[in-house]
């Protein structure tokens, strides 16, 4: 089983565990601000191609690039001054950029499935302090097996990876709860290939442009190959936007208002009672499972206001329920 050392205590003693571990090309769970990540040297193939087989992952799909801070990432990418401003505006933060690779970027194609772009961001705390000790990118898709939900919480790392990776950084919860926005620069327009953490009204509001979402469904799938519509998958059957619950199925709720038959529930959960949508997006993949725990006939989860933070909730809810979801251990 995975060894767990918690950060707090000794923040030295967690980020020398981690950094001896990805000394062997061999991939550390840590936490960020969103979810814990699976991390590996982002320039080393046999530490990359570990990352895969750990969590099954096609090779197609390409790896967020974690650096240390901006400075560190234009060393790997060609930042446009929009794309510029939004670093300097969310990192460190819940927000990944699609930039076009540097001629001499050291990050190995296997992180970037071949592409010509690489996926950014600067998290926040200690994935930061890790990879400015490091002083290599890290790659890091959440640290779950693929198709299932991921991971906000080092119980959840070891519930699902426990017996593959060799070590857990326990940071507690992840604040944010919900995985970065994902954006591309193209032509100075700024297009949306992931909701996330960080809503696109703050990125309209810090560039004063417009955020275009995919023109069509499945539009991002093909732009950002890891949104397949069956990600994120429970293994029990989930209903969006209930009105009502059918009995023997478990409730997840938004706010606090009664909901027709709940006392019929196998079990109810709020995402937040007060109707507050960060405490919605940082309860809502830890809910699920236990939802998914109790064994119930169905999971209905009740309508979610669509802004803000909305729209990266319902996104993965969109995914948790999405016909022909992956429903095996990987
Ligand atoms: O919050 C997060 O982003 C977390 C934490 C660990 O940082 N990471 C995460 O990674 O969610 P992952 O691998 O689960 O999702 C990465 C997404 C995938 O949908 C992938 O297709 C997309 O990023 N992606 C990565 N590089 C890309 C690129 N060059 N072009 C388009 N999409 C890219
Ligand atoms: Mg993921």
């Amino acid at each position: 089983m995975a060894r767990i050392i918690p950060i707090e205590g000794d923040r030295r003693a967690a980020v020398n565990a981690a950094i001896n571990v990805l000394s062997k090309a061999r991939p550390v769970a840590i936490p960020t601000e969103t979810v814990y990540g699976l991390a590996a040297d982002a320039t080393d193939p046999a530490a990359i191609a570990s990352i895969y087989e750990t969590k099954g992952r096609p090779r197609f799909n390409p790896l967020i690039c974690h650096m240390a801070d901006l400075e560190m990432a234009e060393r790997y990418a060609i930042f446009d001054p929009i794309s510029r401003r939004l670093a300097e505006h969310f990192w460190p933060g819940p927000l990944t950029l699609v930039l076009p690779l540097r001629p001499d970027s050291a990050i190995h194609p296997l992180a970037t499935a071949g592409l010509d772009t690489v996926g950014i961001r600067v998290p926040k705390g200690f994935a930061g302090e890790l990879i400015r000790a490091f002083g290599r990118p890290l790659a890091a898709p959440s640290a779950n097996a693929s198709g299932k939900i991921s991971p906000t919480t080092a119980h959840h790392v070891e519930a699902d990876l426990g017996t593959r990776i060799d070590l857990v950084i326990d940071g507690g919860p992840c604040p944010v709860g919900v995985e970065s926005t994902i954006v591309k620069v193209e032509d100075d327009r700024i297009r949306l290939l992931r909701p996330g953490g960080v809503p696109a009204e703050a990125i309209e509001g810090a560039t004063g442009l417009p955020v275009e979402r995919p023109k069509a469904a499945g539009t991002a799938a093909i732009e950002a190959p890891g949104m397949l519509a069956s990600h994120y998958a429970p293994n029990t059957h989930v209903r969006l936007d209930a009105t009502s619950v059918i009995p023997g199925e478990a409730l997840i709720r938004f706010g606090s208002q009664p909901v027709d038959g709940m006392a019929q529930a196998a079990a109810v959960f709020d995402l937040s009672a007060s109707e507050n949508l960060a405490e919605a997006a940082a309860n809502l993949f830890g809910l699920l499972k236990e939802a998914d725990q109790t064994g119930a006939a169905g999971i209905a989860v009740t309508p979610i206001p669509d802004h803000g933070l909305g729209e990266a909730i319902n996104d993965r809810l969109k995914r948790a329920a999405a016909p022909g979801t992956y429903r095996g251990s990987w």
